[in-house]
């Protein structure tokens, strides 16, 4: 049974975000709106959801020492990371020892911040359909195991890395030094070791939101959001969209994909399962275990965004995974680098019929850092789509 006690007090049902950027602020809303404390946990200060929570943190979330502190000082009900850079091994520990609740799981948290450990889970363990695959942690070995059958063309990318950096894209060997050389240095951490893939031919990719929750009967339950659609530059999504239509085939294997998956990592929550669709046929990409970015674009399109599922989710209580209304999302970038901005041209993007945006309030920006993101809701996905890229076009980032 689910109960939530007064914030502020000895009764209050306390949440640690791990990660306070703008997906983790959606989070946070939503838990505020539920009556939790909330703790909102980054590496610099102000950020998006320090500015919404009980309680901002500023740490190194990747120092192992700085966060079980933290974690044993504060001793939240849940710890939620929303990032991918954790120092995992204290969520392992103290989840073992008792001490806290990690969302899903510690072990999903871990698996799944190494790309290694996830594709390994997926591929060898669950025999779920992947790219073609093999680690490498050398130059060499990279030309090896290209050589060896992955052939090209083929992806590279450091084990340990998001929002596409150090990847690429390999037409030939010509491409494999610049490759090998672009995820030494864009990976998160000092770690040598990539990834490469066999290259998929896809018709196109959707993101599979699946949520985890208590059914009546107390067992875990799983729910399905309508497929998202999206559109990644530099492995970096700019645009998405729901509903995707699929081919019923497709659609059925992309689901089975994602409850053996979201199975097999456990605990409750939302997860975002990616996947890359050619016909009938679908490959498992990547998941994670937290709101997805390309789903921002259920903050228009669904009665319960996928940040309200993730906190009913956690929280034990019941998911509506429904659709509302077709819509689409289109990023908002910086397109400079300042302290401090201002956007103009606001009120042109939201006369435009049916839209709507968030502007995360990120205390800096940077040229290709992500600053907002304008939602419509239409009619079609394809008359949405027109709209929410006109929005996010007269939206402009200057210095202050
Ligand atoms: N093997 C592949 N074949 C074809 N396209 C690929 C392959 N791997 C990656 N891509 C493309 O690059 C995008 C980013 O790849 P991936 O999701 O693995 O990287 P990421 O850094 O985790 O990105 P994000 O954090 O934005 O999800 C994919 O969504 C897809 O468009
Ligand atoms: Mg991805």
């Amino acid at each position: 049974m689910t109960t939530i006690g007064t914030p502020l007090s000895p009764a209050a049902t306390r949440v640690m975000l791990l990660g306070a950027g703008e997906l983790g602020k959606e989070v946070l809303i939503a838990l505020q709106r539920l009556g939790v404390e909330t703790i909102a946990v980054d590496r610099y200060e102000h950020a998006p959801g320090q500015q919404v929570a009980h309680h901002a943190r500023t740490i190194s979330m990747t120092d192992a020492d700085t966060l079980r502190a933290l974690i044993l000082k504060e001793k939240p009900d849940l710890v939620v990371p929303e990032i991918e850079a954790i120092a995992t091994p204290v969520l392992e520990e103290l989840e073992a020892a008792g001490v806290v609740t990690v969302i899903p799981t510690a072990r999903a948290a871990r698996l799944t911040m190494n790309r290694e450990g996830i594709r390994r889970l997926a591929a060898e363990e669950l025999g779920l359909a992947t790219s073609p695959y093999a680690f490498a942690d050398s130059l060499e070995e990279l030309q090896a195991a290209i050589d060896g059958g992955i052939g090209y063309p083929c992806v590279v990318k450091p084990v340990m890395s998001s929002s596409g950096k150090g990847q690429s894209k390999l037409d030939g060997p010509a491409d494999v030094r610049p490759a090998w050389e672009a995820a030494m240095s864009g990976g998160r951490v000092a770690q040598s070791r990539v990834i490469v893939e066999g290259f998929i031919d896809f018709d196109y990719e959707i993101t599979q939101l699946t949520v985890r929750s208590n059914g009546a009967d107390g067992a875990a339950r799983t729910d399905f959001c309508e497929p998202i659609g999206h559109v990644q530059v530099a492995g970096d999504y700019v645009e998405s969209w729901q509903p995707h239509p699929m081919h019923p085939v497709a659609l059925q294997r992309s689901r089975d994909i994602a409850r053996r998956i979201t199975e097999a990592l456990g605990g409750h929550g939302i997860f975002g399962v990616e996947l890359f669709v050619k016909g009938e046929q679908v490959w498992f990409s990547e998941v994670s275990p937290r709101p997805h970015d390309t789903g921002l674009v259920t903050l228009i399109t669904q009665w319960q965004s996928e940040f309200e599922l993730h906190a009913r989710a956690i929280l034990g209580l019941p998911v509506d995974t429904s659709l509302r209304t077709a819509g689409a999302s289109a990023v908002i970038y910086g397109g400079v680098d300042a302290k401090g901005v201002r956007f103009e041209g606001v009120e042109q993007a939201l006369a435009i019929a049916g839209t709507d945006l968030r502007l995360f309030g990120k205390p800096e920006s940077f040229v290709k850092r992500r600053m907002g993101v304008a939602l419509a809701r239409a009619e079609s996905t394809d008359i949405a789509r027109a709209n929410v890229k006109l929005a996010a076009k007269k939206v402009r980032v200057v210095a202050a």
